[in-house]
């Protein structure tokens, strides 16, 4: 398993993966060019037989967390807590997560995040999305 930066040649294997992970949710292509290639975007990609995880973040004044996500049969191994570090600068990060989902929420709070905020009925089922954040480092 290495982590390196993602490339456009990543583009096609992350769609894929996003489709896998976020079903009616996921960015299409043109979206994950845009976020693993874009300015102030930094992407890490895991890469075994193929790309397995990545994680990606969008600074300004703070980083904002786009999305990290591991392929199903690779989870709870550590490699989200490795990518979240490959993409972590140490300063403040803030993040937008499911209500509902307990899986990553659990993983947020793992990693010292800790709920500052929700937005009511910010996903298409209805769910609220939970505002994180975690300080400098
Ligand atoms: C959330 C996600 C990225 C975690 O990836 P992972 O590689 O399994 O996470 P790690 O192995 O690094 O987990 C580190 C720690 O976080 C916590 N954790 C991670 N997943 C958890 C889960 N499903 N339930 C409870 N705790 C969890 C645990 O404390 C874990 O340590 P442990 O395995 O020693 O108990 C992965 O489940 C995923 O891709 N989910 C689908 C996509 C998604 O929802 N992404 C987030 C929204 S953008």
């Amino acid at each position: 398993m290495i982590l390196r930066p993602a490339t456009a040649d990543d583009v096609p294997a992350v769609t894929d993966l996003e489709a896998e992970l976020f079903g009616p949710d996921a960015w299409p292509a043109g979206s994950v060019a845009e976020e693993l290639t874009g300015e102030r975007r930094t992407a890490v990609v895991a890469v075994d037989a193929g790309v397995v995880g990545y994680a990606v973040t969008l600074s300004s004044d703070v980083v904002d967390l786009q999305r990290i996500g591991v392929a199903a049969t690779y989870r709870r191994t550590g490699l989200a807590h490795r990518l979240l570090a490959a993409v972590s600068t140490g300063g403040r990060m803030l993040l937008e997560v499911s209500e509902r989902n307990t899986g990553a929420r659990a993983f947020y709070e793992a990693e010292g995040f800790t709920e500052i905020g929700r937005r009511r009925r910010y996903y298409r089922d209805g769910a609220d999305a939970v505002v994180m954040e975690r300080a400098t480092q």
